[in-house]
């Protein structure tokens, strides 16, 4: 028996990255899942990856409220209840605020905001019959300011405000809503800056820890979260990013004595 045994959980965008990884470890720890993404064909290559009929993909785009209010539908149908939703879907874009166009900001807005808008509006109905539970993947960008991504950083930060406000609400029907802020993780969306020459190098030398974090190392923290060992935590923003945010920014190698 698995910790998650008996609960049914969706996640967004599951078909690669840390979506992909939070899949495998939820069914792992015995939850059913149903995840989605926006092709077939990429969901198709991560049933064969997951490898586990506990899991099962359904094509929906998380910026379409009709595509999300029918994936909500299939999870309940499935086990006739919904446990667990992990927002994980979203896409990060460089793009100065100066050069950035209206159609690519609402665009990001969907993706990365109002989809946990319209999975969490569908979704509550079923967490609040089971004491279910909303974790949202946000970002360390969320926190703090990235000069090169401020879109993105708004609508991360804005998904951490709705995280807390919806906790303090809905903790009374027994729904706990937690964030999880990853720092640099080594997923096909961050491979894109290895085309850039010696940047990983001096972005990884500035992180405490020294080095990226994997998929995996995020999946488990969910699945924390997602379980009754995380019972007591509402509205928490959980931050894994290698000591990153901890730093004051000044350097460490100064010399003693
Ligand atoms: N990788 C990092 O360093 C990092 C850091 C902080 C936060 N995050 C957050 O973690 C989450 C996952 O990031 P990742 O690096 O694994 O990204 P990724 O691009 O590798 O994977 C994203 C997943 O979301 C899916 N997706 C994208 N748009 C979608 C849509 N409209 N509808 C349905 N599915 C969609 C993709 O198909 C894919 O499965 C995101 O919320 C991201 O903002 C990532």
């Amino acid at each position: 028996m698995g910790k998650l045994s008996g609960k049914t959980a969706i996640v967004t965008g599951g078909t690669e990255g840390i979506g992909l990884a939070i899949v495998k470890r939820l069914v792992e720890d015995g939850a059913e899942v149903l995840f989605c993404g926006r092709t077939a064909a990429t969901g198709e290559k991560a049933m064969a990856e997951i490898g586990n009929p506990a899991a099962r993909f359904m094509r929906a785009d998380v910026s379409d409220e009709n595509d999300v209010a029918a994936l909500i539908d299939k999870a309940v149908e499935m086990s006739g209840k919904l446990d667990i939703l992990v927002n994980n879907a979203a896409k990060g874009a460089v793009a100065l605020i100066p050069e950035h166009s209206t159609e690519d900001w609402r665009k990001s807005c969907a993706i990365n905001l109002d989809s946990v808008f319209f999975t969490s509006r569908a979704a509550m109905p079923h967490l609040k019959k089971c004491g279910g539970t909303i974790i949202n993947i946000a970002s360390i960008s969320g926190l703090y300011g990235d000069g090169a991504y401020p879109s993105y950083c708004a609508q991360k930060g804005a998904v951490i405000s709705l995280t807390k406000a919806m906790a303090v609400y809905h903790a009374r029907e027994g729904v706990r809503i937690n964030a999880l802020c990853p720092g640099f993780v080594e997923t096909p969306a961050t491979s894109a800056f290895k085309a850039v020459p010696g940047l990983l190098e001096d972005w990884f030398k500035g992180i405490p820890a020294q080095r990226p974090a994997q998929p995996s190392e995020m999946a488990g923290i969910v699945s924390f979260l997602a379980s009754d060992d995380a019972s007591y935590m509402h509205g928490s923003i959980i931050v894994a990013d290698g000591g990153v945010t901890a730093s004051s920014g000044q350097p460490t190698q100064v010399p003693l004595g």
